[in-house]
């Protein structure tokens, strides 16, 4: 990643992970990778604040139109210096409540009532797996013991998993983040909005209906780094709870030495270990993949206490379930 030109990473964005899902994005970040004053723009920020996802999602939350790349582009160019600000200053933190249902057939195979943990948890929304309603493949439905909920998640499955008959039931939840986002502050939940691509009204929707929960709700997400956190936060797990650590799209922002780190902790303490991230992000999990040719970029891994479940849309949007994995 670190040898990536600017222009590969926004096409690799655009093919990837834009393609399919928004249009708009998949237009603007083909532009960019093909325009050199754009491109030498984005080159004077720091490496790590180069991505797409956060640059434009930066130029939205200062009000650029959804319109064709040539006015983008104009707009970005009058803009600049507010643009280079709001990305120096916020952090990728997108809050995917979708994940949820990628991460439920892993939850619902373990036994008791769940203490769950999320590190890396942004607002905390995917905190509240047992308050979401689920479709899988339009087929298998799944709502919350007390009815539907405004969060409606839908997830094309194949492999057949393993979709319980009802939700794990939570009775406790606790998150870290180094900078946990607060669902009662309302610029906060405008960049997080930002954050979700343009076409997609239904992810905002289920995000603005998540931040609605989390409101009634309210969940301790503690500021700290993950690495040094995670083990006070099972240590104050209820007795008798399955406690379980997870995470979605956090170990990417990991240095290798920290990623080590953490599972070398996780595997010491006494919980399970849910991971979703990139598939070559949790080294274990990478040199145990069935296929390792459908690594494509934009593709998640599912995995539980180590072992590899199933590949996962990187918003939740897919789940393909490995028909051999072990049993955990
Ligand atoms: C892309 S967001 C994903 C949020 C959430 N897991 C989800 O799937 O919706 C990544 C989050 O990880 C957090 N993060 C990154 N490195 C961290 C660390 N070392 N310790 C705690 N949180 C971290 C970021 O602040 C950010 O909120």
């Amino acid at each position: 990643m670190d040898r990536e030109t600017t222009a590969g990473r926004y096409r690799r964005f655009a093919e990837f992970e834009a393609r399919g899902s928004s249009s708009c994005y998949e237009l603007w970040t083909l532009g960019i990778a093909s325009d050199r004053r754009l491109l030498s723009l984005i080159d004077r920020l720091p490496v790590e604040k180069r991505q797409p996802n956060l640059v434009l999602a930066a130029a939205r939350y200062l009000g650029v139109a959804e319109a064709s790349f040539p006015e983008f582009r104009d707009w970005v160019f009058q803009h600049w210096d507010a643009v280079a600000q709001v990305v120096m200053t916020r952090r990728t933190q997108t809050n995917e409540v979708g994940r949820a249902a990628v991460l439920v057939p892993a939850l619902a195979q373990l036994a008791g009532s769940l203490a769950l943990i999320e590190v890396g948890a942004s607002a905390g929304l995917c905190l509240y797996p047992d308050l979401f309603s689920y479709h899988y493949d339009d087929r298998d439905v799944l709502h919350p013991a007390g009815g539907a909920s405004g969060v409606r998640l839908w997830c094309a499955t194949s492999g057949k998993p393993p979709i319980p008959d009802r939700l794990p039931e939570v009775v406790w939840r606790a998150g870290v983040d180094s900078n946990p986002l607060d669902a009662n502050d309302a610029d906060e939940m405008r960049w997080l909005e930002c954050l979700t691509w343009p076409g997609q009204p239904e992810r905002l929707r289920r995000l603005r209906e998540a931040v609605a929960i989390s409101r009634s709700r309210p969940v301790d997400v503690v500021s700290g780094d993950l690495n040094e956190t995670v083990a006070e936060l099972v240590d104050a797990a209820p007795q008798g709870a399955t406690v379980v650590v997870f995470h979605s799209a956090v170990l990417a922002y990991l240095s290798t030495d920290e990623r080590r780190r953490f599972e070398r902790t996780i595997r010491g303490l006494p919980c399970h270990w849910l991971s979703n991230e990139g598939c070559g992000v949790v080294e274990s999990v990478a040199a145990q993949l069935p296929t390792p040719a459908q690594n494509t970029p934009g593709r998640f891994v599912v995995a539980l206490d180590g072992v590899p479940l199933a590949y996962a849309g990187a918003h939740g949007q897919t789940l393909d379930w490995f028909r051999r994995a072990a049993s955990p």
